[in-house]
């Protein structure tokens, strides 16, 4: 593997995302094994690993739709957006008015748009939908909320440009089985929760449970008999220990900036980091 060097700008995540990896990147750089074909992240979220390792080929996919919309536009249309991202407000009012627009009446740009925008101002940066799919997070009262970052948009649609990348909007076992021999698979879930309190695994409206997790150990499974290398982030609980037993499990300090117990925010937490190779 090669990897893209020499952008201006490196690119990095564009929006804050619950269980996002940029405070372990490090350590998961230093784990990436040292030659593969393509790079799979089928749970990609603000894809923190992604544009870290820059990687000449890759396939990302999230089941959130907006998200993988947002990821879209900023390689297709990123100036466009840019021009949209300019003209909102960081008010109560303004907020919840563009909260209550329903996504899918919007074009694409338009769709990107609200989506940073309500992301970059609401409480916390959470993605949180209610059982109708409506996001539903309230207003963060940020001072001054980075709404657009022009410098670091072009520099992720330069990026997402320069290389061979396929972007999915689907579930993570369709992409899996789109990975074959040599290829390298980043697996960053939800996380099984440590407490029934403690976790925010909540991601859009169907969560992701105890079956879930036991179905991905599965795939793992499945990924390692193809000879894919298998890379999978997790909570450090006995359950996860379990089903990963037959692999190398290490324990990795992490912490937590987006967590939606305010007591565990800025906590750190061990997390396990699972490969086979
Ligand atoms: C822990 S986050 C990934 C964080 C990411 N590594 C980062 O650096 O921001 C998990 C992601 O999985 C997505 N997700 C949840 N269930 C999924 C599924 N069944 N298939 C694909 N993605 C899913 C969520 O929308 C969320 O973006």
């Amino acid at each position: 593997m090669s990897q893209l060097t020499f952008l201006p700008t490196k690119p990095k995540p564009f929006v804050k995302w619950a269980g996002g990896k940029r405070q372990l990147v490090d350590i998961l750089l230093s784990n990436v094994p040292p030659s593969f074909n393509r790079y799979f992240e089928p749970f990609v979220g603000g894809g923190a690993l992604l544009f870290e390792l820059q990687p000449q080929k890759a396939v990302i996919s999230d089941i959130n739709e907006e998200l993988i919309n947002a990821y879209k536009v900023i390689k297709d249309n990123v100036e466009e957006l840019i021009n949209s991202l300019k003209k909102h407000k960081n008010t109560k009012e303004y907020y919840y008015a563009i909260r209550a627009i329903n996504p899918k009446t919007l074009t694409p740009v338009e769709r990107a748009s609200r989506f940073i925008y309500l992301n970059k101002t609401c409480f916390n940066g959470l993605y949180r939908e209610n059982s109708k799919g409506q996001f539903n997070v309230p207003f963060g009262r940020y001072k001054n909320p980075k709404i657009c970052d022009e410098e670091n948009l072009r520099a992720v649609s330069e990026f997402l440009n320069k290389i061979e990348i396929t972007i999915l909007n689907c579930d993570y076992k369709i992409t899996c089985e789109m990975a074959k021999s040599g290829d390298f698979v980043y697996l960053d879930p939800p996380y099984y929760p440590i407490s029934k309190t403690a976790s925010f695994t909540k991601y859009n409206k169907n969560g992701f449970s105890e079956e879930d997790q036991i179905e991905l150990s599965e795939i793992f499974k499945e990924l390692d008999r193809k000879g894919c290398y298998v890379m999978l982030s997790n909570s450090n609980t006995e359950f996860i220990k379990k089903l990963y037993a037959n692999y190398r499990i290490q324990e990795i300090k992490a912490n937590r900036f987006i967590n939606c117990k305010a007591n565990r925010r800025g906590k750190s937490n061990i997390e396990v980091l699972i490969t086979n190779f």
